[in-house]
């Protein structure tokens, strides 16, 4: 009796002790990477007013819903709003936006605002710039909408998870003047339907995944239904235009996999990357679209009945096809052309604006390495300069500070790598150079960014394959002056 309960309250104890061991336990906070609580906290860094601003508000309450995906096909999704993908915010360069989140969800999430630059404190990261918001509370996200572009929101609480099951949506920032006949937001993903997404995230398929192929193992194995602003196949509402109509189409990557759009040829222009408009690209008609990433073309409807859908090659891609008809056809029997045909991704044209004329002069380098690990008990990691999050090494800044970032990939998967509150220049391969927040780095790739450290936070530098984020992938750029009053722990884990 008395060694039994012994037993037991050693048992807890050694529990205890591990959990206090794991790094969410350490009370790693981003304040702490940076060493001690001096300076300025991020919440107390700029303030934000309206002015004379006109102010656009919105509500969204995360929740759980019945989504249907397909026809006659329902799963369970976490909403903003009660669908997939979340109400659409449109708003006006310049307006001044408030959104508040209600939680109705039994766990605790956050909006982050993708690609918006803001103040550090509204960024939505849990445990770095805010707790996450629990079930039942509230929070309200302000900031100026300066730039126009195609943006979107997510949770950043637990990631890899919350995005998968739903918690996204665009956020369309329009320019002055802007109006086309036609501007729609597509948004992609990928869903495990038929099958267990815990199961892939195993060490076996993850192994698996990511010792053969084309950067994309994984998330093939781990999904097997993709989507389009929520819907597969059938379910996806086709694109009504007329003939020789021009539209503005936003495409965004929400999911983990990239994507290879393919257009009928002669269709397609790319406006815009990540927010930023690109040099007019010609002649290509494939759009190669990363995870994370926001892609704007100026399509010009050709003859009736057109298609514009993933390669047909891969698994899946009869769920990807967006139909193109006239207010009074069908679409049957269209097919998506792939052969040959040339494309464009992020990195292949260059700005209209850039950061830097000419290569900068440095005042801090950083080299970042991306690979994956090991970890004892828990399988695969992601990791960056051999460490994962929070025991990365930050990227250390002071404002003002000019950064050059090489970020190599030596390892078998591609690696959307996100930075949070700033833009950032990369050469493009039509010899310029490109102004984004997201560079994929596919195996055997490197790049050299460039950015000026002009917005003071602890801001996340992630893969926005989240399944990758989640297992360490991420680091922080921190500047030295401020510190976050915000812990890591297992209520906020981004
Ligand atoms: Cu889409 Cu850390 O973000
Ligand atoms: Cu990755």
């Amino acid at each position: 009796m008395w060694f039994g309960s012994f037993m037991i309250i050693a048992l807890i104890a050694v529990g205890v002790w591990v959990f206090f061991q794991s790094p969410f336990m350490q009370g790693k906070s981003a304040g702490e990477i940076n060493s001690s609580e001096q300076g300025q906290s991020i919440l107390d860094i700029q303030p934000i007013e309206a002015g004379s601003r006109p102010t656009k508000q919105f509500e969204l309450t995360a929740k759980e819903t019945d989504w249907e995906i397909q026809t006659g096909e329902s799963v369970n999704a976490w909403t903003y709003n009660g669908t997939v993908p979340g109400e659409a915010l449109r708003v006006q360069q310049g307006d001044f936006v408030q959104v508040e989140l209600h939680n109705e969800l039994e766990v605790p999430v956050t909006i982050h605002w993708h690609g918006v630059i803001l103040p550090n404190r509204m960024d939505g990261v849990p445990g770095v710039t805010q707790d996450a918001v629990e079930p039942g509370e509230s929070f309200t996200y302000e900031f100026i909408a300066e730039d126009a572009g195609t943006y979107w929101y997510h949770s950043h609480q637990h990631s890899s998870l919350q995005v998968d099951k739903g918690l996204y949506g665009p956020l369309v920032v329009e320019g002055k003047g802007e109006k086309p006949e036609h501007d729609e937001v597509f948004i992609l993903d990928e869903w495990a339907v038929n099958q267990d997404r815990e199961n892939w995230t195993n060490m076996g398929g993850m192994m698996m995944g990511s010792m053969q192929g084309d950067g994309e193992a994984d998330t093939k194995e781990m999904y097997d239904t993709f989507t389009v602003n929520g819907k597969a196949g059938d379910a996806i509402d086709p694109l009504r235009m007329e003939e020789g109509e021009t539209a503005r189409l936003r495409f965004v990557n929400a999911g983990y996999q990239l994507h290879r759009l393919v257009f009928p040829e002669g269709s397609m222009e790319m406006l815009a990357v990540d927010a930023e408009p690109v040099q007019n690209s010609g002649e290509r008609n494939v759009l190669e679209i990363a995870p994370g990433e926001r892609i704007d073309v100026l399509y010009t409807k050709g003859e009736e009945g057109e298609i514009i859908g993933e390669t047909p090659s891969v698994e899946n891609s009869q769920d990807m096809q967006i139909l193109v008809l006239s207010s009074d056809s069908d679409g049957e029997n269209l097919q998506v052309k792939a052969e040959d045909a040339a494309t464009s991704k992020g990195t292949s044209h260059a700005s209209k604006d850039l950061l830097f004329e000419t290569v900068p002069d440095v005042d801090v380098s950083y080299n970042m390495d991306l690979s994956m690990g090991m970890n004892m008990g828990e399988g695969m990691t992601w990791q960056i300069n051999d460490r994962v999050f929070p025991d990365t090494p930050p990227i250390q800044v002071e404002k003002g500070d000019i950064v050059r970032v090489d970020i190599t990939n030596e390892g078998r998967l591609n690696h959307p790598m996100h930075l949070h509150g700033h833009r950032f220049q990369v050469e493009a391969e039509d010899g310029g150079a490109v102004v984004k927040d997201l560079i994929n780095v596919k195996p055997g790739e490197s790049y050299t960014i460039y950015f000026e450290a002009d917005n003071k936070g602890e801001w996340l530098f992630h893969c926005h394959d989240n399944n990758h984020a989640d297992r360490g992938m991420v680091t922080i750029v921190d500047y030295t002056s401020v510190f976050s009053p915000f812990e890591l722990n297992q209520t906020n884990q981004p």
